[in-house]
């Protein structure tokens, strides 16, 4: 097998380009989907400063490697949720890299250490609460991103969700007629108030598979298992059904995810969207006056009850 564009020996086959890459012609082709992602989705500038969220995992280190090569600045912030050792190990895979590609090049990685910051683990900080570990887990990491974004006066955050992640989401709001998530599900979520920084997603034109083949091509040490959290996960269980599907008929995630992005842009042009009615309910939370439509942020809610004796 001969690589497309070059002809010389493929290293990657990729069946939904109907084509085949050598390494180099394969950088060429991540990096080609993210540049058309930022371009497309109006996501940042070269003047922009960027914060990458980066947990250890392909997706996340390989954004911040491509964001760098293609010339953008980017710092990077790593939330260290507690949950032993892979929260250790996930570190150790951030770090190494920070150490030896982004902090030379003179970028910060900076760090959130749940434990420190919100007095528990995320596990133990979920019992308190009598919530699951994994929602827990994503208002922390929400609220923390978007603090440190705007605390740091960064223009944009930027997170590693890759096509599948899109896919999958895109097919539980589908399932369960979610339509108000349906609503805010884009790779490109702008800074509606003040207050919320501006959320991109720069890896949704490229697979799970295609990043991997990314990081060991690129030699990016990544954490190659899933958070023990999220086992049985339903999101999981979405993926590997639309991987099945992609198995049978390539290039059905990319026609489910973009035809959705495509519909949903003709949609933009109607008067109000319900993200718009959304946003017009925004306040600032009467305890850390971040942006929220109820009284009390769902953090500091949950703060709260994680500190009263009473849900113990
Ligand atoms: P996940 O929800 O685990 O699929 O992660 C989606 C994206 O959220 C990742 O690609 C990262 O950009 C970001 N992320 C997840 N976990 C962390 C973490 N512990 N610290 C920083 N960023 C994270
Ligand atoms: Fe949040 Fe696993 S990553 S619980
Ligand atoms: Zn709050």
């Amino acid at each position: 097998m001969n690589c497309t564009k070059c002809k010389t020996k493929a290293a990657i086959k990729l069946p939904r380009h109907h084509a085949a890459f050598c390494k180099n012609c394969f950088n060429g082709f991540v990096h080609d989907q993210v540049a058309k992602a930022i371009k497309s989705q109006k996501m940042f500038g070269k003047d922009d400063r960027i914060l990458v969220a980066v947990s250890g995992g392909k997706d996340s280190l390989a954004l911040w490697d491509i964001l760098l090569k293609l010339g953008y600045k980017a710092d990077a912030l790593y939330v260290n949720l507690g949950i032993g050792n892979y929260s250790e190990r996930s570190y150790e895979k951030v770090r190494d890299f920070a150490d030896r590609v982004s902090v030379p090049l003179g970028f910060t990685l900076h760090t959130h250490t749940v434990e420190q910051e919100e007095g528990a683990g995320i596990r133990e900080l979920a019992q308190l609460v009598h919530r699951p570990t994994c929602s827990t887990c994503g208002t922390i990491k929400r609220y923390q991103f978007n603090r440190a974004a705007i605390e740091h006066e960064y223009d944009v955050m930027a997170t590693g969700h890759n096509l599948d992640d899109e896919a999958a989401r895109l097919l539980g709001n589908v399932l369960h007629w979610q339509e108000e998530y349906l609503d805010k599900q884009g790779p490109s979520l702008p800074a509606s108030v003040e207050g919320f920084a501006k959320k991109v997603k720069p890896l949704y034109r490229l697979t799970e598979r295609e990043l991997a083949a990314y990081c060991v091509l690129n030699k990016i040490d990544y954490i190659v298992e899933e958070c023990p959290m999220a086992q049985g996960a339903r999101s999981l269980l979405y993926k590997e059904v639309l991987n099945r599907l992609e198995t049978e008929s390539p290039g059905t995630k990319q026609t489910f995810y973009w035809g959705f992005l495509d519909k949903q842009r003709k949609k933009e042009s109607a008067p109000t969207t319900m993200a718009q009615k959304d946003q017009a309910m925004l306040r600032s939370c009467t305890t850390c006056g971040q942006p929220t439509t109820a009284e009390v942020c769902s953090y500091c809610k949950l703060m709260v009850r994680a500190k009263t004796p009473a849900s113990r």
